[in-house]
């Protein structure tokens, strides 16, 4: 059972200045809700019960704002990244705690709308097979450079694919138009691999190079998530988000 997830959250959110001068980026309001809570009720609708936020000393107010809710069904944890080396480098620092074989992983920049919540189809998948697994999309050859880029094989299971191998925003050619959109089902041997700190795409200490380690290593699968998403980490798509949860609404 997939009981513990964690949640990196100590990114400065430079691409949202001057917004996140003022607030941290997952506070940021998606129509009267931070779009943290958004990620966090998905995890807790997917089962998990322990939740650890990657933060830095600058996102007290998500502390706050979650020691103000009463009613959540799960504990909140938080763990300290204090220099951001990169995504890979904000999963290490839940090395020392998280002793689980299998734990989930949720980006804080990837909301989604689905009718099983993301999350929990990428843990059915886990479930099926006993392996590692990369949450995915399918999206248009146009938007492969921004995301990491399966190489995968089709054993004809339509939720589902084997991982070869995965590369980070591709340059030119790239495996597939399967692109990992922020929710995994992580092996405790992946610390191995991440605390080589191997330094990848954009000088960081990328995850997608150690997912590409470890499908090479141990195997892997990606689960092609059925709903969808925003990347919220941007402007623009912070303002579709926000229009698109309003008329769900209505
Ligand atoms: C990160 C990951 C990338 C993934 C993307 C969307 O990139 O490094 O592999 O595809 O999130 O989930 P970022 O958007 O933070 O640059």
């Amino acid at each position: 059972m997939i009981t513990k997830a964690i949640i990196p959250a100590a990114g400065k959110g430079t691409r949202l200045y001057p917004l996140t001068l003022t607030c941290s980026k997952e506070m940021i309001d998606v129509n009267g809700v931070p779009t943290i809570r958004y990620i966090v009720d998905e995890a807790i609708n997917s089962g998990i019960k322990d939740i650890y936020l990657i933060i830095n000393k600058n996102k007290k107010d998500i502390i706050t704002y979650f020691d103000s809710l009463s009613d959540l069904k799960a504990n909140i944890h938080y763990l300290y990244q204090e220099e951001q080396l990169g995504l890979g480098h904000a999963v290490l620092m839940a090395k020392d705690v998280i002793k689980d074989d299998y734990f989930a992983c949720l980006l804080g920049d990837d909301l989604f709308d689905c009718p099983i919540p993301a999350l929990k189809q990428v843990i059915s998948v886990y479930e099926k097979y006993n392996t590692q697994v990369v949450g995915t999309l399918k999206v248009k050859d146009e938007f492969v450079h921004l995301y990491g880029s399966s190489k995968i094989l089709d054993d004809n299971d339509p939720h589902s694919k084997v991982l070869l191998d995965i590369i980070e925003k591709p340059q030119g050619s790239f495996p597939s138009n399967y692109v990992s959109q922020g929710r995994y089902v992580l092996s405790n041997k992946i610390f191995d691999f991440l605390e080589k700190k191997e330094i990848g795409t954009g000088g960081e200490i990328q995850l997608t190079d150690s997912l590409s380690h470890y499908a090479k290593t141990y195997g892997s699968r990606i689960s092609v998530i059925d709903g969808i998403r925003f990347d919220i980490g941007k402007l623009e798509d912070i303002e579709n988000a926000r229009e698109y949860f309003k008329r769900k609404r209505i």
